[in-house]
């Protein structure tokens, strides 16, 4: 599944090292394939902690409490240079709960208001979240840092997530579905100004194609993969060496998820699933050779 934004005169990173690319579900393969593509020589693991999926609408007491130690357990099996929160719902809250366990260069990833309020034309951009990232204190201060003055219509879905990890299953979803779950931010008050949309969860992507189709009318859609993909290639330590070719992925789910799941993570390049016992995170078995 190749990236379809790259420029024309694009040339790839030579970087080198281990990169751990994380969310609650599949949202963060998007993230990887951007990754992927501008660091082909990168090592890029995955995990996601499906078994507490979907983030955005869990508390942020529990997200809070949670995310520090699945991070840390992760990150002392997989040994990675760069741990990638591919997760805008667990960036805005937890960031630096969990750079506070780990070691090593932490990506987060934000809401694309920044780009979005440079691109309206017509002064009002829709965000496009989960609940939480929605009602985040973070997702505020980015407006008020980066979109002063432009109108921003926010709607939070917990059901369009649950859409696109069904879709990245291969479930076969009717159109209207996605015009139900995204019809709320333009039906919003300035809605009908919104030209530029934030796809602010990772999982969005996904279903790019069937936002696209389904909006009321023809709006751009943006999101921050590929920044995330060159502050992930900027923070690697310089020392950073090669160790393997990546794509191994680990999931906190029950064991009757992991088949459905690591099908997909396989048509992503990550083949080799495990699975690792729910919170508190602790993984038991040896490590393998990655
Ligand atoms: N993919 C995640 C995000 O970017 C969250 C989806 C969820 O688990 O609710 O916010």
């Amino acid at each position: 599944m190749p990236t379809d934004s790259l420029p024309p005169n694009f040339v790839p990173s030579p970087a080198r090292g281990r990169v751990l690319v994380f969310d609650s579900g599949m949202g963060g393969l998007t993230v990887a394939e951007e990754i992927r593509a501008l660091g082909p020589a990168l090592g890029i693991h995955y995990s996601a902690d499906s078994a507490f999926f979907p983030y955005g609408d869990k508390s942020d007491e529990a997200l809070t409490a949670r995310l520090p130690a699945v991070a840390k357990a992760l990150c002392d099996r997989v040994r990675p240079d760069v741990f990638v929160i591919a997760c805008n719902t667990a960036s805005t809250l937890a960031l630096q709960e969990v750079r506070a366990v780990l070691d090593i260069p932490v990506v987060g990833t934000v809401p694309a208001v920044k780009p979005a309020a440079q691109l309206t034309q017509t002064g009002t951009v829709g965000l496009l979240a989960t609940p939480g990232t929605v009602r985040r204190a973070y997702t505020a201060e980015l407006i008020s840092n980066f979109a002063r003055d432009i109108e921003v219509v926010m709607h939070g879905s917990i059901e369009l997530v649950k859409l696109a990890e069904a879709h990245a299953r291969g479930e076969d979803l009717p159109i209207e579905a996605f015009e139900a779950a995204q019809a709320p931010l333009f039906e919003a008050p300035g809605g009908d100004r919104i030209d530029t949309v934030v796809l602010a969860c990772t999982h969005f992507p996904l279903v790019r194609a069937q936002l696209v189709a389904s909006a009321p009318r023809p709006v751009s859609y943006v999101d921050s993969g590929a920044a995330i993909a060159r502050q992930t290639i900027r923070v690697l330590p310089p020392e950073s060496e090669a160790r393997g070719i990546g794509g191994h992925a680990w999931l906190t789910s029950s064991p009757e998820d992991v088949p459905d799941l690591a099908l997909v993570l396989r048509r992503y390049g990550f083949p080799n699933v495990q699975r690792v016992p729910d919170a508190p995170i602790e993984i038991t078995s040896a490590p393998t050779a990655l």
